[in-house]
């Protein structure tokens, strides 16, 4: 499976009329099994390229060559979770068939046993985020896009659940899309890493990681890091 990003522009209408650019021409492919980490400024347009590239907005200049047949997950931003239903349910209508096992697996390791039966509205929003994690992997998706999913979660969970979300992607061949801040998640996680301008964004730079994920020792991740750092001083 191969998902294709050719934008060539996207400009918001605003309802006083001027026009907002918000995405400059941009072009990336993912393969099966593949981690593409976008990083860039708050505001450059990174969750309207996830919105496109999902297909939940065409008023767009470009394509998306993305398999008709694929299964997609989706953590979007703001957790968007049905506030009438208790968090089993959500999981549950988003992945009908989903198996009790893996739904108890998922729990287990999001921490969210205890919360099965609560309803949105009484969770944290770090609870929530889980949530919407929890859905995003019962689907089993052929691709995963992930908009800033270990933000407002403290360091210690982030990193247990940033070491699942490189689990399922090594034990399936799901191609994932993530947003991030961090240099630190880009890193264990990414292998390719576009770098972004302000608005409209554009991809500013490629960065390929060329070790394995799980081959990726923290000497390893400080090599990287400092590679990184020489890398984005040259382009300045
Ligand atoms: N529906 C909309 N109508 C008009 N402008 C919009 C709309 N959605 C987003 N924008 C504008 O488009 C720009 C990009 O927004 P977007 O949410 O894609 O940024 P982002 O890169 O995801 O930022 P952040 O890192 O803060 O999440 C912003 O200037 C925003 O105000
Ligand atoms: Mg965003």
């Amino acid at each position: 499976m191969r998902l294709e990003v050719e934008i060539t522009g996207k400009t918001f209408r605003r309802t006083a009329g001027e026009t907002h650019e918000v995405l400059a021409p941009l072009k990336f492919a993912l393969q099966s099994g593949e981690v593409g980490v976008l990083i860039g400024p708050s505001g450059c347009g990174k969750s309207t390229m996830l919105r496109i590239i999902l297909g939940l907005d065409h008023d767009f200049a470009g394509r998306i060559l993305r398999p008709p047949e694929a299964r997609v997950g989706m953590v979007f931003q703001e957790p968007r979770l049905l506030p009438w239903r208790s968090v089993e349910q959500n999981v549950r209508l988003a992945a009908p068939g989903v198996s009790d096992a893996k739904l108890s697996e998922l729990f287990r390791i999001l921490e969210l046993d205890a919360h099965r039966s609560h309803f949105p509205g009484e969770l944290s929003l770090g609870l929530a985020r889980r949530v919407a994690l929890a859905r995003a992997f019962a689907v089993e998706p052929d691709l995963l896009v992930l908009d800033e999913p270990l933000a407002s979660l403290d360091d210690a969970l982030a990193g247990r659940l940033r070491d699942e979300i490189a689990t399922l992607v090594a034990s399936s061949s799901v191609m994932t899309l993530l947003v991030t801040h961090s240099i630190d998640d880009a890193i264990r996680l990414g292998d390719r890493l576009f770098f972004l301008s302000a608005r409209p964004a554009r991809i500013v730079q490629e960065v390929p990681i060329a070790v394995p994920r799980a081959e990726r020792t923290e000497t390893e991740l400080g090599r990287i890091k400092a590679e990184l750092a020489a890398v984005q001083l040259e382009s300045k």
